[in-house]
C-alpha cells in the first residue's frame, strides 16, 4: 500500500491531494493513511501534510527502495522482485541463498553497503555506504556451466549500454567484464553459479557501479561517475536503465543467440587487437589478443602463433 500512495502522489506532481482522494482512490482508511505517510517519513520521504489541501510528495529518499526502483521499470522479470538491505556482508551471499531455496529468477537484492563485498579472482569490493550501486541479480539461464561467460559478457553490454544512456562519457570493457572510463574501472560484474555437471541450476550475476563515490574513497585505478564529471546521479535512475538493458539483452540471447552481443562486446572493447598479458592461477600468458570465441573466452596469439584460450584471469598490458 505505502508503494501505492508514493505513485498516487507522484502522479499528483506539485498539486496536494486530499486525504478524501487518496482515501477513495486506494480504498483505505484515513487513519490507515497517515500511518503510512509515518512510515514514508521514517524511510527518508518527505511529504508536507497541510489542514484543509492535503499531502505533497517534496522529495524521496536517496536510497534504493524497491518502490522507487519499480515505479514505471516496465520489466517482464528482472526487478520483479527486489530486496533492498542497509547493510550486508555481501549481496551475493543473500541472492544465492534465495537461490538455494528455489527462488524465482529475476530477482535483484541491493544494499547501502557491503562489509564483505567482494570482486573476481578473490578481490574485495569497497562499498561506500549510499555512493555506489550495489546488486546481484538470481537468473536460471538454461545453459551448460561452460556457457556461463556468455552471460557474464552480456552483463559488460548491457551495463555499458546503460551508462551511455546515463552520461556523454565514453566506456571500454576490459576483458572479461570490468568497466573502464579513460582506462579507470568505474563498475564490475561478478558471477557465481550453482550447477549440475550439465546444466546450470542458477547464476547471480553481481554487480558493483561507483556512482557518487569521491576519488579519496576509492581504490587508485578506480573512478566513479562523480569523479568524472564532478556532478551526484540519481542511483535509482541507473539502477532501473540498468536492469532494463540487462533484460533486453538477457531475452534477446534467449531467443536469438549470443553471437550479435559478442559483436557489440567487441566494439566496445579495450582489450582486443592489443598486446596484453593474462595473469591466472597457472602463471603469465602474452601475446595478441585478438578475439572472443563463441563461449566468450579470450583468444590470445603466442609469439610462436598459437592461439591459447583463456576463460579467466586478469588482463594487463605487455610492453
Ligand atoms: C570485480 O570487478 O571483480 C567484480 C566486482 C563485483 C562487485 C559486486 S557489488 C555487488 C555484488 N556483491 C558483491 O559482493 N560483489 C558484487
Amino acid at each position: 500500500m505505502k508503494e501505492k500512495i508514493v505513485e498516487f502522489l507522484k502522479k499528483s506532481a506539485d498539486n496536494y491531494l486530499s486525504g478524501e482522494e487518496i482515501s477513495e482512490h486506494l480504498d483505505i482508511s484515513r487513519a490507515g493513511i497517515w500511518k503510512h505517510m509515518e512510515d514514508l517519513r521514517a524511510e527518508g520521504y518527505t511529504i508536507e501534510a497541510v489542514p484543509h489541501l492535503g499531502y505533497k510528495l517534496i522529495s524521496f529518499p536517496d536510497k534504493l527502495l524497491p518502490s522507487e526502483i519499480q515505479f514505471h521499470l516496465n520489466t517482464k522479470i528482472i526487478g520483479k522482485k527486489i530486496i533492498q538491505k542497509e547493510n550486508v556482508t555481501s549481496t551475493m551471499d543473500v541472492a544465492f541463498e534465495f537461490g538455494t531455496k528455489g527462488e524465482g529468477e529475476g530477482l535483484v537484492v541491493c544494499a547501502e553497503t557491503q562489509t564483505k563485498g567482494r570482486g573476481r579472482l578473490g578481490r574485495s569490493w569497497n562499498s561506500p555506504k549510499g555512493k555506489g550501486i550495489y546488486f546481484s541479480l538470481l537468473l536460471r539461464p538454461r545453459l551448460s556451466p561452460m556457457e556461463v561467460s556468455k552471460i557474464t559478457l552480456l552483463s559488460a553490454v548491457s551495463l555499458t549500454n546503460a551508462l551511455k544512456k546515463i552520461t556523454n562519457l565514453e566506456y571500454s570493457i576490459k576483458w572479461p567484464n570490468d568497466i573502464l572510463i579513460h582506462g579507470k574501472k568505474v563498475a564490475g560484474i561478478l558471477t557465481e553459479l550453482s550447477a549440475e555437471a550439465d546444466q546450470v541450476k542458477f547464476i547471480v550475476l553481481g554487480v558493483g557501479l561507483n556512482v557518487n563515490t569521491s576519488k579519496d574513497l576509492l581504490p587508485p585505478a578506480a573512478t566513479s561517475l562523480f569523479a568524472e564529471t564532478k556532478k551526484i546521479f540519481n542511483r535509482v535512475d541507473i539502477l532501473k536503465e540498468i536492469l532494463r538493458e540487462l533484460e533486453k539483452s538477457y531475452l534477446f540471447f534467449q531467443k536469438e543467440g549470443f553471437a550479435s552481443i559478442a559483436e557489440e562486446w567487441r566494439e566496445s572493447s579495450s582489450t582486443l587487437h592489443k598486446r596484453i598479458k593474462v595473469v591466472d592461477q597457472s602463471g603469465t600468458l602474452e601475446g595478441e589478443a585478438v578475439d572472443i570465441d563463441s563461449d566468450g573466452g579470450l583468444l590470445i596469439r603466442k609469439d610462436n602463433g598459437v592461439i591459447v584460450k583463456k576463460m579467466a584471469g586478469d588482463v594487463v598490458p605487455a610492453r
